[in-house]
């Protein structure tokens, strides 16, 4: 059964992958920008910019618990979750990544009332 919930952009083959283990790189997924990072060896992807005042991620870090490290004002988010561990009430949007056979895949939630008549 195909998912209608998201729709999978490839933005890499599996031997290319475009970020090294603890870095983050900013690049494209279709015509959207955002960030992939890679920690103990598995892929995340979240937008490219910090949701407190638009901070580029790429240019943070990530510290030793997993968290994207804002480059702005050290505002701290989980990159697996998008939760705000530095505790600021915000929230960095998160995206599913795919590691398939033909390439490394990013799911972007399908939006729209189409979604309601699908099962
Ligand atoms: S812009 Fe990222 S913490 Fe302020």
């Amino acid at each position: 059964m195909v998912d209608h919930k998201y729709a999978w952009v490839r933005i890499a083959d599996v031997e290319n992958i475009p970020v090294g283990e603890n870095e983050v790189r900013e690049i494209s997924a279709g015509h959207k920008k955002i960030c992939l990072a890679r920690r103990d060896g598995k892929l995340y992807a979240f937008a490219h910019k910090c949701p407190h005042a638009g901070g580029y991620l790429s240019e943070g870090h990530i510290d030793n618990f997993g968290n994207i490290v804002c480059p702005v004002h050290r505002y701290k988010y989980n990159i697996k979750n998008g939760y705000n561990s530095s505790g600021e009430g915000y929230y960095l949007i998160t995206y599913p990544v795919e590691e398939r056979e033909d390439g490394i895949y990013i799911g972007f939630a399908q939006s729209g009332w189409l979604n309601l008549f699908r099962k």
